[in-house]
């Protein structure tokens, strides 16, 4: 049941607010002040290290999740492709905690990689949408992201449910590893328990990502560039519009830029930035100018303080509401879903069921 919308992947998009609202509510305790953890919670104290592994777009939540652990908890990660992971074998020890993301929990490179760290590390977890799973019930937590069936091909409210858990795991750790103060924490679980109103009011950028989505629907190829934790956005920006919208896109850390793919640059093309107003900011502008002084194309993706910042030289804007930066990355997941499901249905392509490609990967 599409529930009115055209996709079943629009209809996933929408939903957001609400199931980024039922994760909160499953986490939090009832005053919304302390985080729980229903199956237990890991003694983050004694953890030294953590290993992140998963594919595609769950990969790219433990990009994200890299940046909270470390700048909030102090825990050293490493982030792997489940593929990369189980082959190399690397050392797992005692002191880390190994975290595993999958939507489906039967992704075949993620589940090997899980078996492989049964035994070796301290601590198997997991982060899934289905909590019968194998990948669920092989940790030994799993950490359900209430999303509820996700029947788009493209994984969209499973990756914004994904973020949220994470977050609130990253909290939780750096909290309990004495990084944050109880007032820095409720402040950023009051602005947590805001995000699906402002996900809502974010969703009024509809009409100017289509427009920008019928300009992008007659590119060869697209550049998406972001910093910190903005650059796993612009990979799962680039990694949707290749799926479903079959245009070829890369994305680049925007430092990056100068070191290679800026020989790419002409007025063919579109180079979307995702940036929202933080300490970054002006080095982003920076990037953004020697990608306009080449004749590229750009699509600023920012809050209003940005957009203004940057001027209007810019090809084309999105303003999205003011987030603080940690929780940056939830909210601009949005414009990186809407700006592909836009061009694919521009280009009239199978945006559910896109070509060769499959919901749930359980052969290598
Ligand atoms: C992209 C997408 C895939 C999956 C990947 C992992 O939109 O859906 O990249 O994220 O195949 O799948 P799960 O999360 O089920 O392990």
């Amino acid at each position: 049941d599409k529930a009115g919308h055209r996709h079943f992947m629009a209809k996933e998009i929408a939903e957001q607010p609400s199931v980024i609202g039922t994760a909160l509510t499953h986490y939090l305790t009832e005053d919304g002040r302390d985080i729980v953890l229903p199956g237990g919670t890991p003694d983050f104290t004694r953890i030294e290290r953590m290993s992140l592994v998963a594919c595609g777009t769950a990969y790219f939540a433990c990009l994200t999740a890299k940046y909270w652990f470390e700048q909030l908890a102090g825990l050293p990660v490493d982030v792997d492709i489940a593929s990369e992971f189980r082959y190399r074998e690397p050392p797992v020890s005692k002191g880390t905690a190994a975290l595993f993301v999958s939507q489906s929990g039967e992704t075949a490179d993620t589940l090997a990689a899980l078996r492989y760290c049964k035994g070796r590390a301290g601590q198997v977890l997991s982060v899934v949408n289905v909590p019968e799973s194998s990948i669920a019930r092989e940790s030994d937590l799993a950490l359900p992201i209430l999303a509820g069936a996700e029947i788009g091909v493209a994984s969209t409210k499973a990756f914004t449910c994904q973020l949220t858990v994470l977050l609130l795991l990253a909290l939780k750790a750096a909290h309990a590893r004495g990084r944050i103060d109880d007032a820095r924490l409720s402040d950023l679980l009051s602005q947590l328990r805001a995000l699906p109103a402002t996900f809502n009011t974010a969703m009024e950028i509809d009409p100017d990502v289509r427009i920008a989505a019928r300009d992008l629907s007659g590119a060869q190829s697209a550049l998406f560039l972001g910093r910190g934790l903005m650059y796993p956005l612009a990979l799962e920006g680039a990694l949707k519009l290749k799926e479903i919208s079959y245009i070829h896109a890369e994305a680049y850390a925007s430092g990056e830029l100068k070191h290679g793919p800026i020989a790419l640059i002409d007025e063919t093309l579109p180079v979307i930035v995702m940036a929202p107003c933080d300490a970054l900011f002006d080095k982003t502008v920076s990037n953004m100018q020697e990608v306009m002084a080449r004749g590229g194309q750009i699509l600023l993706i920012s809050d209003a303080k940005g957009v203004a910042a940057a001027g209007d030289e810019t090809w084309q804007t999105i303003t999205l509401p003011d987030v603080d930066p940690v929780l940056a990355p939830i909210l601009y997941a949005l414009p990186a879903q809407l700006l592909a499901y836009h061009t694919a249905v521009a280009k009239g392509t199978d945006v559910d069921q896109p070509r060769n490609l499959a919901k749930s990967v359980t052969v290598e």
